[in-house]
């Protein structure tokens, strides 16, 4: 059965690249969370037999890399391992060169970066999809595992409003598009400082019209109060490690601890993509209490990118 069959919504994606939440419309990303939740429940099987995907990650990572890996390998598909360090990459082989070269050999690359115009980069010049597994301005496949999560808890998305309190970082950012699209409000609570991008903040709002709303204060009970999600990410991401003493002083008063919780909706759940650092962004209370659901989302990954990979390779 193709990926698309029984999934119309997402006969479109076959080919396409996913570099932001945004690259797929409400109704697909809708699609993939069905997909996803249908995979992990057994409903369906997809087939990419034969099928390679590359991953070229400049950053660390163990939840995408292990969670992209399983996935090809439940598909029957493979995965080759490209990062700088052990491809000509890391020795400044020009994207142009190194993207065109793998289009030939590979089905789908999978790339971890800094720069978002460094992936934008390669899916210019590649001719097979280009999924972003984060870089500095988004996270989307997290995204997708996130919200899969919170359908879980929840049976329907929309309406639903989701807390996050931290930096208004690249996960932060996918959180707000993905939430614009499934019409989950979203609300990011932050430092001054510390907001999400203007233009990530404008596109979202735009995309959720007013079937949701996103917003973004200042003051961590606010944040909190009646949400269905509270989620939060490290104060310093990858690349920021010289700012970690200042930004751990900034955010002192935002940790996510078992007070916050208590001023959620009695359902809440609490997220984090992980890796966390209790006692910093998240307290041990938080992350080990009953309301916490990390390792069913971190969990999800897998499910969410075995739906991802079927859609934009047309698995069968
Ligand atoms: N959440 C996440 O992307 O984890 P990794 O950095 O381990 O891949
Ligand atoms: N914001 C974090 C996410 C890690 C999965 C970072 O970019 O380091």
């Amino acid at each position: 059965m193709a990926a698309s069959s029984g999934y119309p919504a997402l006969a479109e994606l076959k080919g396409r690249d996913f570099l932001s939440s945004t690259d797929t419309t409400a109704e697909q990303t809708a699609a993939l969370l069905q997909l996803a939740a249908d995979l992990k429940a057994g409903r369906t099987r997809i087939d990419l037999a034969g099928r390679s995907l590359g991953l070229i990650f400049s950053k660390a990572s163990t939840r995408t890399r292990v969670s992209f890996t399983v996935a090809m390998a439940r598909l029957g598909g493979q995965t080759i391992d490209l990062n700088p360090q052990v491809s000509q990459v890391g020795r400044g082989e020009p994207v142009a060169d190194t993207a065109r070269v793998l289009s030939r050999y590979v089905d789908a690359l999978a790339i971890r970066t800094f720069a978002q115009e460094e992936l934008a980069d390669y899916a210019h010049w590649a001719s097979i999809p280009v999924i972003n597994a984060l870089t500095d301005l988004e996270h989307p496949c997290q995204a997708l595992a996130d919200y899969l999560t919170l359908q879980e808890a929840f049976g329907e998305l929309a309406g639903l409003t989701l807390a996050y309190v931290g930096d208004g970082n690249n996960v932060a950012h996918s959180l707000m598009l993905c939430g614009a699209l499934l019409g989950v409000n979203v609300r990011v609570g932050c430092p001054q400082g510390y907001e999400p991008d203007a233009g990530v903040l404008e596109q979202s709002r735009q995309l959720a019209g007013t079937r949701c709303s996103i917003e973004v204060v200042h003051e961590p009970v606010a944040v909190v109060r009646g949400a269905h999600a509270l989620y939060t990410d490290v104060w310093a991401s990858m690349g920021q490690e010289d700012e970690k003493a200042a930004r751990e002083a900034a955010f002192s008063g935002w940790c996510l601890n078992e007070e916050l919780v208590a001023e959620a909706d009695p359902r809440a759940i609490v997220l984090h993509c992980l890796p966390a650092y209790r006692g910093l962004e998240i307290s041990a209370g938080a992350m080990e209490g009953s309301s916490s659901r990390i390792f069913d989302q971190a969990e999800n990954r897998l499910h969410a990118q075995q739906a991802l990979l079927a859609a934009l390779l047309g698995g069968t």
